[in-house]
């Protein structure tokens, strides 16, 4: 059995959901505390075994790249004011094995994910979508790895939503649990209606798949919303060889959603060294004042929007 060695993560799109923020920057480099959301996903990927690491960008995404490459200038500085902790914190995101390739147009995730075709070659790999954030004690990539090296066979991250929300994800139509949260499934079904949700089980961001996906996705029409979508891809997939659907137990952070970006922002402030027990008296107080009517002012005097100005 091949070893699974690389991963792909998809961070060309153009994330509507979080502008104006993303007018000129790439979603997965707004941070979380002190951290670009995708040095999270990187870090996944090397905690689990991954050796090389493709990254889809398209237009206004350089900063990612440039975050992963040395800035001697900076480096040099902190050198000379002995700033070694700092210093530390700017090298470990160099020297990594890390590769570029550019989507040219956002035709969607499918689309993004057959840029890497020539990376992968004839191997099994990992999807890793750049904007969500997984928190487990074994990490998710490495689950999947795990229950391929059980199976192998692809296997894709599933976990529960609100019945309501199923219309904004891939959901499975899953037959009996085979143990182990590992399901068969019937169907991908990209984004359906709640009433026509086959189940609550939504397809998170990571995926392990077998490079067949890469001929279904050359000849692969559009689908919802006219974008080449990767749920439609997968199952066709099914069809041929089996796909089974890994139940994710832990804590996903979907940091492309504004009330995702806060509360991830909240849940890493409060284990963050530096600023943990300011956050936690700050958020005390905020709750004690909340519950008491009596609510801080001091941002509304500020809160005018550019259209006044314009007047
Ligand atoms: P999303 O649908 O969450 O990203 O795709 P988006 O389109 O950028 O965001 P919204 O919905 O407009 O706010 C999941 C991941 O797939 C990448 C995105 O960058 C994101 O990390 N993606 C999506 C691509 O790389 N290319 C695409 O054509 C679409």
């Amino acid at each position: 059995m091949q070893k699974v060695r690389k991963a792909i993560i998809p961070a060309a799109g153009y994330g509507t959901r979080f502008l104006p923020a993303t007018k000129a920057m790439p979603k997965e480099m707004i941070p979380i505390v002190d951290k670009p959301t995708i040095q999270f996903i990187v870090e996944e990927a090397i905690a689990s075994g991954i050796e090389d690491i493709l990254i889809i960008t398209g237009k206004l995404k350089r900063p990612i790249e440039d975050h992963f490459d040395s800035n001697p200038e900076l480096e040099e500085n902190l050198r000379a004011k002995g700033k070694a902790d700092l210093l530390e914190l700017v090298e470990e995101t160099t020297g990594l094995n890390l590769y570029f390739a550019r989507q040219a147009y956002p035709l969607g995730l499918g689309h993004a994910v057959l840029q890497a075709k020539a990376f992968v070659g004839n191997e099994p790999f990992v999807i890793m979508l750049g904007d969500d954030i997984m928190a487990d004690e074994v990490p998710l990539t490495k689950q999947l790895i795990d229950s391929y090296e059980k199976t192998h066979a692809s296997n894709i991250a599933v976990m529960k939503v609100p019945h309501e929300e199923t219309s904004s994800y891939g959901i499975i139509d899953p037959e009996a649990e085979a143990g182990d949260g590992l399901y068969n499934v019937r169907k991908f079904v990209e984004k359906p209606d709640p009433d026509d949700a086959p189940s609550d089980l939504a397809i998170i961001g990571r995926y392990l798949l077998t490079p067949e996906i890469f001929n279904i996705l050359e000849h692969l029409e559009p689908g919802k919303g006219g974008e080449i979508q990767l749920t439609d891809a997968i199952d066709i997939l099914n069809k041929t060889q089996r796909v089974f659907a890994k139940e994710f137990k832990g804590e996903r952070y979907d940091v492309g959603d504004k009330f995702g970006f806060l509360k991830t922002t909240i849940q890493y402030g409060l284990k963050h060294p530096q600023v943990k027990d300011g956050l936690r008296e700050y958020i005390l107080e905020l709750a004690k004042d909340l519950e008491s009517g009596k609510v801080d002012n001091k941002m509304n005097a500020e809160s005018h929007d550019l259209e006044e100005a314009k007047d």
